[in-house]
């Protein structure tokens, strides 16, 4: 949540951090602001709303600086104002700062600095520590700049990743974090550091990721990194596999309708290199687990939180109908503080698009104290997650920056499908069996191509029901997932009413909600318990409800007992989830769009949840 990037270099900054701001838009949108160090003084400039008002109000900011900082926000404490927005000036404009995470003492912290004279503005956690370091200066003036942010930091509780200014501090930025995501951009001549490889991947492709209680002076030819406590640090580098086009609109209107429709592409990329010689079964180089440990492992727990939890849901009936394996799921935000009691033949699992969340990184480090081996399936490489998990899966989707996850989804439904076929295939699944699973998989991009064709048909039954303010989404079994994540998509970008429920479920409750203003989608691309759900569906209509139905079975004349059908194709058990998404994710996608809604930047929300 929330973005940074800084800059220190040869180069003026701000076009710089304007640039990094915008493609980290996505992690956070209700205000921007930046500052740099111009002839001394810090010059800083803050507007509400997107970027785009922050670069209107750049074009009379005439400050040529070669360092500064910047920020989009995503509101924790404190309204959405300009005086709220970052960087945070110290009283006195020494130091300004822009941090993400939640500082938790800020308080006790504000009271001390107004008990030694200190004013605030703001009434945000982060201008608690621009003065907090401010008084550390003032204190013992002959400091390093890095002295004075460690002290500060000492003092602090909670969750940061900062970056910080000083105005005598020339040629320098310093950075640290707990729990918020940093990295820092090698460049020549040059240095920048952003909370998200988005923001680095044009300028370099040498990073450095910063780990937790580590802290880093940045010049514009060397950097330096130690940890709080001041022991050094072995700098580790990596590469970046962005490619800057990742990050471009390629001729799409938003990035939500360009990530739907790269999912083949993203699914591809997620079975590359990972079937079997023999084509019955499934390999992947980042489970270190021998054949044994493969087979005696006794019980399955994936955590995660939103579409990545029903990513894993959908897992749980993949792999407990291919593989027999029983498989718990929960909630990453629930699991980390419920104590559950895990066995020791546990395989834990976590998921995470990002790889940053921070609920699924507590569940993480839960899963772990208790002694379990955790595995993650992640599609940002290098993220936290990544790096803290015993070994995993990289789902290689490519960036996805729409805050409305898709192309994550379906590549984490394509690898948890391959997970199915690889236990399963340790345990009793035949080779003759496991080969048409497989061979389901390889066809999968092509199946899903086909399911693209419908984003034209999808958009017109759009225009029939985008003013209608209840829909219900209803799946039995395997589908129950998907109806859950076609309710997730439309209250995330159309901000209207929307549930899922195992269809049977209906009448058991929320059946009272329907009525003529009430849309119910049934999500029918099972052959078992299609009668049953034909009968679910003429007790909605014997009530006045609307009906869509997602189907690719032609036995049933659809068109006498719902108002629209969507037909996609029938396929193999281990993908039909994927392909009965996507209809879903257009429907979501068209009514977003019909209702005016700017489905790139969802209201109240942001790509990355990096705070409780
Ligand atoms: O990055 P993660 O997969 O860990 O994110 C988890 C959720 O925050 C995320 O899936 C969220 O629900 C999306 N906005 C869904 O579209």
């Amino acid at each position: 949540m929330c973005g940074i990037i800084g800059y220190v270099g040869r180069k003026q900054a701000n076009n710089i951090l304007i640039d990094g701001l915008k493609r980290l838009e996505y992690r956070g949108y209700d205000s921007a602001g930046l500052a740099v160090l111009d002839d001394g003084t810090i010059c800083s400039l803050k507007r509400v709303g997107k970027v785009r008002e922050l670069e209107k109000a750049q074009e009379h900011f005439q400050h040529n600086g070669t360092i500064g900082i910047g920020h989009t926000r995503w509101a924790t404490h404190g309204i959405v104002s300009e005086g709220n927005a970052h960087p945070h000036l110290s009283d006195g404009s020494h130091f300004a700062i822009v941090h993400n995470g939640i500082i938790e003492n800020y308080l006790p912290i504000k009271t001390f600095l107004l008990g030694k004279n200190y004013t605030f503005y703001s009434d945000t956690d982060t201008e608690a520590l621009a003065n907090l370091i401010d008084y550390h200066y003032q204190k013992e003036k002959n400091l390093s700049f890095v002295e004075i942010v460690r002290k500060s930091l000492l003092h602090v509780e909670g969750t940061y990743g900062i970056a910080v200014l000083g105005k005598m501090f020339k040629e320098e930025i310093i950075v640290a974090r707990k729990s918020s995501p940093l990295l820092i951009g090698i460049g020549d001549g040059e240095n920048i550091i952003a909370s998200d490889a988005s923001a680095i991947a044009r300028y370099t492709k040498q990073v450095v990721y910063l780990n937790d209680g580590e802290i880093a002076s940045i010049h514009p030819d060397t950097f330096s990194v130690t940890t709080l406590y001041e022991g050094l640090v072995d700098t580790v580098y990596h590469e970046l596999d962005w490619e800057i086009s990742d990050v471009d609109f390629k001729g799409y209107p938003h990035y939500m309708l360009k990530e739907i429709f790269e999912q083949p592409a993203a699914i591809e990329n997620a079975m590359r290199g990972r079937f079997t010689q023999d084509g019955s079964s499934t390999k992947f180089g980042g489970l270190p687990l021998a054949s044994q440990e493969l087979c005696s492992i006794e019980r399955l727990l994936f955590c995660a939180c939103g579409t990545a939890y029903h990513a894993c849901l959908e897992g749980k009936y993949l792999i407990e109908r291919y593989a027999r394996i029983p498989v718990d799921i929960e909630h990453a935000s629930e699991f980390r503080y419920r104590n559950a009691p895990l066995g020791r033949n546990t395989l834990v699992f976590v998921v995470s698009q990002s790889g940053e969340t921070i609920d699924t990184l507590g569940a993480l480090y839960e899963a772990k104290r208790k002694g379990n081996l955790v595995m993650g399936i992640t599609n940002v490489v290098g993220s936290t997650i990544a790096r803290a998990t015993d070994g995993g899966i990289y789902q290689h989707a490519g960036c996805e920056m729409g805050v409305a996850s898709t192309k994550a989804f379906t590549s984490q439904l394509t690898i948890l499908s391959m997970l199915a076929l690889l236990f399963g295939r340790r345990r009793d699944m035949d080779y003759a069996t496991g080969q048409q699973y497989a061979h389901a998989l390889r066809s999968l991009p092509e199946r899903v191509e086909e399911v693209l064709g419908l984003s034209e048909e999808i958009r017109l039954i759009a225009e029939r029901y985008y003013r209608m303010e209840h829909f219900l989404f209803l799946g039995r079994q395997g589908m129950y997932p998907i109806a859950l994540e076609g309710a997730l998509k439309l209250k995330e970008i159309a901000y209207v009413h929307a549930e899922g429920i195992p269809t049977a479920e209906l009448k058991h409750g929320p059946i009272a909600l329907i009525s003529e203003g009430a849309v119910s989608i049934f999500i029918a691309t099972q052959k078992e318990l299609l009668e049953k759900t034909v009968s679910n569906i003429q007790e909605v209509r014997a009530r006045g409800g609307k009906v869509v139905v997602i189907t690719n079975d032609n036995r049933i004349e659809w068109k006498v007992i719902s108002d629209d059908v969507i037909v996609v194709p029938e396929v193999h058990g281990g993908i039909n989830p994927i392909i009965s998404v996507i209809p879903l994710q257009f429907f979501a996608y068209y009514i977003g769009i019909l209702r005016g809604y700017d489905v790139d930047r969802p209201r109240n929300l942001a790509k990355s949840v990096t705070v409780e």
